[in-house]
């Protein structure tokens, strides 16, 4: 079982409301969103106003992905806003324990965002702690990049420790994710699958749900 997460980042901001409306439609029941801060990486999008007006917006959940650096600032003020899962990445937080802890307790599920060229052993002591793991399959930054093959293979490897962990740790998957790869990536075991220009940048985001969908599940 996976479900998809569109990622509003390509969606028409002028028409927010709309194109959350479409995808849920389609059959999602996540929400994407990408903070970035210019810092951490080489762009800005957007913050805990726009998550507070998407919370009054939809009732769909809300899985806010901080792209910035010291999320351990910000963390809750997005749960706060009204998210009901945040990840941040291990490479951007000194003190990931209690973020993540901060983060579980204010409510949410939490997540360690990790970027293509991370070891996954980076993750090992923070597992407990974790709800899920957000694995980058692009450098982080941008809509619209290819898929880094040989994150298929990482994939494999991170569901491998946490099945030998034993904790019950989900997987996500974000970047570069298309109908020509999500067979490939469901198979591997991801279970959240993050989706923005294939989704958003097709005409129809409705539709463009519903084809991700069948093809993650047709994949045998
Ligand atoms: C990239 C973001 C992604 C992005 C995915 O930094 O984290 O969530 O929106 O977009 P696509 O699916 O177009 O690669
Ligand atoms: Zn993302």
């Amino acid at each position: 079982m996976f479900e998809i997460a569109p990622s509003i980042l390509s969606a028409d901001f002028t028409r927010l409301a709309d194109e959350i409306a479409s995808v849920k439609a389609g059959g999602a029941k996540m929400l994407h969103v990408d903070v970035m801060d210019g810092h951490f990486v080489p762009n800005i999008t957007i913050g805990l106003p726009v998550v507070k007006s998407i919370r009054k917006a939809t009732d769909m959940v809300i899985d806010t992905h901080l792209m910035i650096s010291e999320p351990g600032r910000y963390a809750v003020d997005f749960v706060k806003a009204g998210a009901d899962m945040v990840s941040v990445h291990v490479e951007a937080d000194h003190h990931l324990h209690r973020t993540l802890t901060a983060i579980t307790g204010a409510g949410a599920k939490a997540g360690v965002a990790i970027n293509p060229a991370t070891p996954i052993e980076m993750l090992t002591e923070a597992l407990p702690y974790a709800d899920f793991i957000l694995l980058m399959s692009v450098n982080p930054g941008f809509g619209g990049q290819s898929f880094i093959p040989t994150m298929i293979d990482k994939l494999r490897r991170l569901k491998q420790m946490i099945a030998a962990s034993g904790l019950p740790v989900r997987v996500e998957i974000d970047g570069g994710i298309d109908e020509s790869n999500i067979g490939e990536v469901v198979r591997s075991g991801a279970e959240m699958i993050v989706a923005g220009s294939a989704v958003y940048g097709r005409g129809d985001p409705s539709a463009a749900v519903q084809g991700l969908i069948e093809h993650g599940t047709n994949w045998v």
